[in-house]
C-alpha cells in the first residue's frame, strides 16, 4: 500500500502514522523526522534545513524532493510506504509522481486528516516526545499512563520540539494552510483523497483509517 498522510501541523499525522505502520508493516517516511535527524547529526542536509525549520518555513523543494526520491528507492519502501508531511507543495507532488512512475508504482490513498485551525495551536504547544523512542504525547489530551514514564519504552526523558514555540507554530500553520488545500484539490481530482475527521480521540480516528484501508 502506497499512502500519503495530509494535514496541517498538529492534525495528528505522526500519531496516526505510528498506528498505521504498526498495523500494516510499511515504513513511515516523515520528511520532518528526516530533517530533525540530520540536524541532530549536524550533517550538510541538517545545516541546510535548520534555518527554515527553526522559522517554521518550508525547506526548499529541490532539497526535499531529493531525499524522498532516494528514500523511496530503499528496499523496505518497495512493498509500500506511508509518507507523512510530504508532498507539501504542488512541485513536490509532481516530483513524487515522476519518482513513482519511473519505478512503476502509484499512490493508493491520500489520507487527509482535517482539524479546525483553532485547536492546532493548543495541540502543538502541549506536545512532548520521548527522548529514547520518539513516542508522541500531549500534556492534556494524551499524557503517558504513568506520569514521567514512556508507555512504549519505559524511558523517563522527554523533550519538546524547537518549532513548537507559539510564534513558530503560528507561522507553520499559515505557511501550510494554502498548500494543503492546493494538494487536497490536486489529489481530489485524481480520486485519491479520503477525508478523515481528526477532531476525535486518536483511537476513533484510527478506526476510520482502518475502514478506508480494508
Ligand atoms: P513536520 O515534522 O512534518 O511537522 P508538521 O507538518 O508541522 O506536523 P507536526 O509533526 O507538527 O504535526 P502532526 O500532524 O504530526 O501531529 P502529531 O501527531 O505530532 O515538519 C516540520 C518542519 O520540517 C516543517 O515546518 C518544515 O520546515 C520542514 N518540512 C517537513 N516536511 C517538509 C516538506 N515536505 N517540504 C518542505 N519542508 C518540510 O500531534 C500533535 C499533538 O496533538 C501531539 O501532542 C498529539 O499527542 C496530539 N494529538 C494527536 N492526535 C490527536 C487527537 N486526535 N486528539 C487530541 N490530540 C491529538
Ligand atoms: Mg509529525
Amino acid at each position: 500500500m502506497n499512502l500519503i498522510l495530509l494535514g496541517l501541523p498538529g492534525a495528528g499525522k505522526g500519531t496516526q502514522a505510528a498506528r498505521i505502520t504498526d498495523q500494516y508493516n510499511i515504513p513511515h517516511i516523515s520528511t520532518g523526522d528526516m530533517f530533525r535527524a540530520a540536524m541532530k547529526n549536524k550533517t550538510e542536509l541538517g545545516l541546510q534545513a535548520k534555518t527554515y525549520m527553526d522559522a517554521g518555513d518550508l525547506v526548499p523543494d529541490e532539497v526535499t524532493n531529493g531525499i524522498v526520491k532516494e528514500r523511496l528507492l530503499q528496499d523496505d519502501a518497495k512493498r509500500g510506504f506511508l509518507l507523512d508531511g510530504y508532498p507539501r507543495t504542488l512541485n513536490q507532488a509532481r516530483a513524487l509522481q515522476q519518482a513513482l512512475a519511473s519505478s512503476n508504482r502509484r499512490l493508493h490513498h491520500v489520507l487527509y486528516i482535517k482539524v479546525p485551525k483553532e485547536i492546532l495551536m493548543e495541540r502543538l504547544t502541549g506536545r512532548f516526545m520521548c527522548s529514547n523512542c520518539g513516542a508522541t504525547y500531549h500534556k492534556v489530551t494524551n499524557p503517558p499512563k504513568v506520569e514521567g514514564t514512556c508507555d512504549k519504552c519505559g524511558a523517563h526523558d522527554f523533550y519538546q520540539r524547537e518549532d513548537d514555540k507559539p510564534e513558530t507554530v503560528e507561522n507553520r500553520i499559515n505557511v501550510n494552510e494554502e498548500q494543503t488545500e492546493v494538494l487536497a484539490k490536486y489529489y481530489g481530482e485524481q480520486g485519491l483523497v479520503r477525508e478523515i475527521d481528526g477532531e476525535r480521540h486518536p483511537k476513533e480516528v484510527f478506526e476510520d483509517i482502518k475502514d478506508i484501508l480494508k
